[in-house]
């Protein structure tokens, strides 16, 4: 079947679609249906009964495959290389779900996992999936605050975390950030597994802390309990327009449902193929693609501990394709950009032998068409953009490479996939004509697999996503729809910023710099960047009669960023301005600053207060060195 046919098909018959999708998986019980109107947004699956270790782990090995790799770890930085095959995983899981269970979490129960890319941050997530305990992981580049915040808004029973994670030249101490976390949350967690890494034994908390092996030993292992369909599997915090995260729910049965469907049709992966997703498993990317997406496919995913760059070269990606003979990579332009950075023949990648690679796979923030263009000359292979978020789990808009690789047009992510109805609407909510920009929507249902609230929070998932268009989910991205179907993905439509492929809240930073006692008020903004895509950008109005240097002010906000929200917000300078640019009503007209930043062209907004203040902005922002040509 061609792409418009699978596509159709699931237009003229959804409910059949996806209950045929559903076949792929081995249920406990079957679901009567796959359509539940229930929730905010819809369910899936809800009365079927299913188990998601036992469909990632359990049933390849039961099918003959477990002998085979399930997890590759390869990590540079440390040197060392460890694979697990199917049969050893199932005993490692059920050992570690067992000791779960024995120390009292049950189905329901949150366990949060702060971890870095290690097989062990792997088992944790399906362990708690085998007993149905909600995981939520935390990614390792966030602050003690940032983990404090999590703890105490989905209250976790327990906590696995490692003593430390490795960046290349540093080691990042976990088990302080753990502790200060802790110590900060108003909600104190029964107990912690610490998984002691060679490169740091960590002081475990007497009564509290448990050494991930001694915590396992004698006890008996746990079989997978079924659970509802639309229990939920994990949650997993990300940015939005404020300091407190979104805590985007993921129910069980539609996530495996889609993302089983993804790895065959969009991915074109079989078992006992191999599927790099150069990701980290904080991110949704790594719950998806390291983690659940080529395990229930029955495939080998690869761990990863290292960057593109540095550890120890640009020819890493080329040696970890090789070696492990991986058909399909999945990674950031970031990635690809830093390479090129480095390399701009690519030399160091293409030395290693590349035969196994089929397609690469990019995500998280837009793939600008030089750098697809790069990766089309060198590697030789397809280069497919799709694009996809946190909520959905999965992608919206790809070149569906497992079932034909359709042209591919640099600057779009693709097109629709089945279970997505993407529609462009203008600030009316009325669609707009093909080419024309606007917010781009999904009309609802969405897909399985796809947010269906937010934790302990049904009010603020309708508000963020469910208001301005009713009848429509908000992506909160802005783009258009060309005269043959495919999407542009142009910007955000909030204050939601792109780092390194990493999703970041301006928000969430202006809330730390307003608490340094010189700011009086402040706005942060993403200004383009050639290596990240964005990088934030502070500009800080100080209290009258401040007498501390400018420079020292700067220096402690972007310390205080780094200490509050973590080294992942790469937050590295600010200026000092007397004032900010706003509409009459008092909003910070930050679009208009980024354009000037960054050296566009921009209409003054009629909307503004004093118009003079554009030019200030101008000067004090030259002065910092922005945009960088005028520099
Ligand atoms: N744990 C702790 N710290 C982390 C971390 C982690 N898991 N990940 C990143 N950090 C730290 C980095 O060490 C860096 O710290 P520093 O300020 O002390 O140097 C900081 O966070 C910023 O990291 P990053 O923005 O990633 O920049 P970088 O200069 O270290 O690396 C790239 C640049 C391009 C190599 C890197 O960003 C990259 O590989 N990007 C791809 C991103 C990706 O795959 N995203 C997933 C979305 S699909
Ligand atoms: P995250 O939830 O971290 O995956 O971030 C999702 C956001 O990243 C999207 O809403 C987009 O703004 C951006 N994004 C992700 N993938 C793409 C892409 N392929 N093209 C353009 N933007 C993207």
């Amino acid at each position: 079947m061609s792409y418009r046919d699978t596509y159709a098909a699931w237009q003229a018959d959804p409910e059949g679609f996806w209950m045929e999708a559903a076949r792929k998986i081995d249920w406990d019980q079957p679901p009567s249906r796959a359509f539940f109107d229930q929730g905010p947004a819809g369910e899936w699956f809800a009365d079927g009964m299913v188990n998601a270790c036992w469909n990632a782990v359990d049933r390849h090995v039961e099918a003959g495959r477990g002998d085979q790799l399930a997890i590759i770890h390869d990590s540079p930085i440390t040197r060392s290389y460890r694979g697990v095959t199917y049969r050893e995983l199932r005993d490692r899981v059920a050992s570690l779900a067992g000791a779960l269970r024995a120390k009292g979490v049950g189905k329901g129960d949150r366990v949060i996992i702060y971890m870095p890319m290690v097989p062990e941050a792997l088992e944790a997530m399906l362990a708690c999936s085998r007993i149905g305990a909600i995981h939520s992981v935390v990614f390792g580049g966030f602050a003690a605050h940032e983990l404090a915040v999590r703890i105490d808004d989905c209250t976790a029973k327990a906590i696995i975390a490692a003593s430390c994670g490795l960046e290349p030249g540093r080691v990042v101490h976990y088990k302080p950030l753990l502790d200060r976390a802790i110590e900060e949350a108003k909600h104190k967690p029964e107990f912690c597994v610490i998984l002691q890494r060679e490169q740091e034994v960590a002081k475990l908390t007497p009564g509290r802390d448990h050494d991930w092996h001694s915590f396992q030993y004698g006890v008996e292992p746990a079989e997978c309990v079924p659970v509802e369909g639309n229990h939920p599997h994990y949650i997993l915090y990300t940015s939005g327009t404020t300091g407190q995260p979104k805590g985007v729910v993921r129910h069980t049965a539609g996530h495996i449902v889609a993302l089983n469907w993804t790895m065959k049709n969009i991915y074109g992966i079989d078992a006992g193929e191999v599927f790099w997703a150069a990701s980290d498993v904080g991110w949704v990317v790594g719950h998806s693609y390291i983690c659940y997406g080529p395990l229930l496919a029955g495939a080998t995913t690869i761990v990863f501990e290292g960057k593109p760059v540095g550890t120890p070269d640009p020819g890493i990606f080329g040696r970890i394709i090789q070696n492990h003979r991986v058909k399909v990579f999945f990674t950031a332009p970031t990635a690809i950009r830093a390479v090129k950075r480095e390399d701009p023949d690519c030399t160091y990648i293409r030395d290693y032998n590349l035969k196994s690679l089929k397609a690469v796979f990019l995500a998280g923030e837009r793939a600008d068409p030089a750098t697809v263009q790069w990766v089309e000359r060198h590697l030789d292979v397809p280069v497919i953009d799709h694009w996809w978020q946190t909520e959905t789990g999965w992608p919206i808009a790809a070149n569906p490479f497992g079932i034909e690789t359709l042209p591919v047009k640099h600057g779009s992510p693709g097109v629709p996939m089945p279970g997505y109805d993407v529609q462009v609407l203008d600030e009316g909510g009325q669609p707009v004509p093909r080419g024309t920009l606007g917010a781009v929507t999904v009309k609802l249902p969405l897909p399985p697999g796809t947010l269906p609230t937010l934790w302990n929070a049904e009010e603020r998932f309708r508000k963020a996503y469910l208001t301005t268009f009713p009848g429509y989910y908000e992506t909160g991205d802005a783009g258009y729809i060309d005269e043959d179907g495919y999407l542009y993905i142009m910007a955000r439509t909030d204050d939601v910023i792109n780092v390194a492929g990493h999703r970041l809240s301006t928000g969430a930073m202006e809330e730390v710099l307003a608490a340094h006692p010189a700011v009086a008020e402040c706005a942060v903004i993403g200004v383009t960047d050639s290596l990240k895509g964005q990088a934030p950008l502070g500009l800080l109005c100080l209290k009258k009669g401040t007498d501390m240097p400018n420079a020292q002010v700067v220096a402690e906000v972007v310390g205080m960023v780094r200490d509050r929200i973590g080294p992942v917000a790469a937050f590295r300078t600010a200026c000092v301005v007397d004032r900010l640019p706003k509409t009459r009503s008092g909003k910070i007209l930050r679009a208009t600053m980024v354009k000037i930043a960054d050296g566009e062209a921009f209409k003054t907004p009629a909307t503004i207060d004093d118009p003079a203040i554009l030019d200030e902005i101008a000067m004090a922002l030259r002065a910092a060195g922005y945009p960088p040509s005028v520099a």
